[in-house]
């Protein structure tokens, strides 16, 4: 029996991680945030201080890497038995994973940990090529997207609510060039699949989006 697929693809802080995880908790299906796999693998290189142009020595790293993800209200990830869930949403760390997730063969070594999510009931993917390229054959595909000052506002109001001093101008840099980076590379670039939905929440509440993806599936 095939295990049904929701993937969310879309840019950084389209609302991809809010929805899927509301998503998967109405179907009872699991959440895979792919997004948190190579941001892990960027904690780990910056606490090894791993140069960010040692291609080998990164890709060792991807693979030996362990990794445990604990699904409750909040997601908490774990890396060689350290919690790290504190350091993934830190700017830093995203754009260091944006860096790294251009090495084909990092995408390559990372693929089956995303894949080995997919288990009954069902799963929601959320990411970049999670549709076109880690879960090709899912039946429902989002491409869920906002504008970029849209998208650097929302950023902005999570860190401060977070406590976490922010630049407006400065995020919307930051997500102006991860837009480009994440497009712009050859392997598995932010694309939307060919049959997926396409949703811009610019101007739409988290439960609209909601709504329509279930729609989607019902
Ligand atoms: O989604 P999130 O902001 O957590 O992802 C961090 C970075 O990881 C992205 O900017 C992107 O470069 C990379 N990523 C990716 N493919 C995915 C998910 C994330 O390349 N499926």
């Amino acid at each position: 029996m095939t295990v049904p697929v929701l993937t969310i693809d879309g840019p950084s802080g389209a609302g991809k991680g809010t929805i899927s995880r509301l998503v998967a908790k109405k179907l009872g299906w699991n959440y895979l945030d792919s997004g948190s796999i190579y941001r892990s693998l960027a904690i780990a290189l910056l606490q090894q201080s791993v140069d960010l142009t040692d291609e080998s020595t990164i890709v060792k790293v991807a693979e030996t890497m362990d990794l445990a993800f604990e699904c409750g209200d909040e997601l908490v990830v774990k890396l060689n038995g350290e919690n790290i869930t504190a350091q993934l949403g830190l700017e830093s760390t995203g754009n260091t994973a944006s860096i790294v997730a251009a090495l084909p063969e990092v995408r390559r070594v990372l693929l089956q940990k995303q894949q080995d999510f997919r288990q009954l009931a069902g799963l929601v993917a959320d990411g970049r090529d999670m549709g076109t390229v880690v879960f090709p054959d899912a039946p429902y595909k989002i491409y869920l997207t906002a504008s970029a000052e849209e998208r650097a506002r929302r950023r902005y109001k999570q860190l401060k609510e977070k406590g976490i001093d922010a630049n407006l101008s400065r995020l919307t840099l930051d997500i102006e060039e991860r837009d480009r980076r994440d497009s712009e590379r050859a392997t598995a670039p932010l694309a939307m699949a060919e049959n997926a939905f396409y949703i811009d929440s610019s101007n739409m509440s988290i439960d609209a989006v909601i709504e329509e993806a279930l729609n989607l599936i019902r």
